[in-house]
């Protein structure tokens, strides 16, 4: 049976105090984080090396009951590195399958422009279908395959940037800040403690409150939300007007329109309302769009920003009350 929203913000509350218990702050990107999988979608997370990237996709994993699994993406990373590979069994005289490590539930895609494009869109082609081809076989992947995948914003040497076609198969961008003061305070004194990040979620102090069987009912519960026809309509005005924007070579497609749709309601929900309003799109707008917008060259050279892009049409775009 599917849950009531009640019952969501209750469970989804119980995740975020035994996220907390090993991440500090990062309120926002735990959201972000939750809505992508409430959503059966994929995430992109951008961050400097060491503001806990990869210990927050752990730390989801074991608090939502997933198995988790991470690929360093490198330069030599070959396709079937992730995918694996039919090897021959000499003494059974068979080919035997050995799964690569896409074949997790919570897939950890570490530096994914570090790798050439066909690796990346070997990945690309798992998210997007949920199953992985190897040798004409096709294999199914769970169907709660996530990739969190991670993106160094200040390297550009030596990296392959993900083509804007296959940014659009992330549902949204998670930009992930150093932490505030307060924060960095509170993990300076718990790193000299028993109550180090790492060592809480190693030593199994934080519980699987969502058994992974019942994140499906969790997901059935945001179809409870109310969405307005006006907020519909104020979705698919805002991504329209980044494709008439006078500084964009390219818009935002359709795919934009149904995720920025399904983020707001699912935002919401983590909210703990019942029904969706313009300022939960607002919020949504930027993640979903900053991955899908490409501005003219000669705007770009200007100085102009794809945030800058976003903050005007959402001033433009008349808000339904
Ligand atoms: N907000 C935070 N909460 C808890 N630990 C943090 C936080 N920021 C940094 N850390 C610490 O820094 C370490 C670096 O984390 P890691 O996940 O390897 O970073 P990244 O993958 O972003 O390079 C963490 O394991 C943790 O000890
Ligand atoms: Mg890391």
């Amino acid at each position: 049976m599917a849950y009531s929203i009640e019952q969501l913000c209750e469970l989804l509350g119980k995740a975020k105090a035994e996220i907390g218990k090993v991440i500090i702050g990062q309120d926002e990107v735990i959201d972000k984080a939750l809505i992508a999988i409430l959503t059966r979608n994929h995430a992109l997370i951008e961050g400097v090396p060491g503001v806990a990237k990869t210990l927050l996709v752990r730390t989801l994993s074991r608090v939502l009951g997933c198995e988790f699994g991470r690929i360093q993406f490198t330069p030599d990373l070959m396709p079937a590195d992730i995918t694996g590979t039919n090897i021959f069994n000499i003494k059974a005289n068979e080919f035997n399958l050995v799964k690569g490590p896409i074949f997790a539930t919570f897939l950890l895609a570490d530096e994914i422009n570090r790798a050439p494009a066909k690796t990346q869109s070997a990945l690309l082609q798992a998210m997007q279908e949920r199953k992985v081809t190897i040798d004409c076989e096709t294999h199914s992947l769970p169907d709660d395959f996530t990739v969190f995948a991670t993106q160094n914003p200040l390297e550009y040497e030596g990296t392959y940037p993900l083509p804007e076609a296959q940014k659009d198969r992330f549902m949204l961008k998670i930009t992930m800040p150093c932490p505030e003061f307060d924060d960095e305070l509170m993990l300076a004194r718990r790193t000299l403690g028993l109550d180090a990040p790492e060592r809480v979620l190693e030593e199994g102090q934080v519980a699987a409150v969502v058994p992974a069987h019942e994140l499906d009912q969790l997901r059935e519960a945001l179809l409870s939300v109310t969405v307005q026809d006006e907020m519909v309509d104020y979705v698919v005005k805002i991504i329209r007007a980044t494709r008439s924007d006078e500084s964009t070579m390219v818009g935002a497609g359709p795919r934009a329109t149904q995720a920025l749709i399904l983020a707001a309601r699912a935002y919401a929900a983590i909210q703990g309302r019942d029904f969706v309003t313009p300022d939960d799109i607002k919020a949504m707008a930027e993640p979903v769009l900053c991955l899908r917008i490409i501005l003219r060259p000669e705007f770009e050279i200007e100085g102009m920003t794809v945030s800058e892009v976003i903050t005007r049409t959402l001033q433009e775009i008349p808000v339904p009350r």
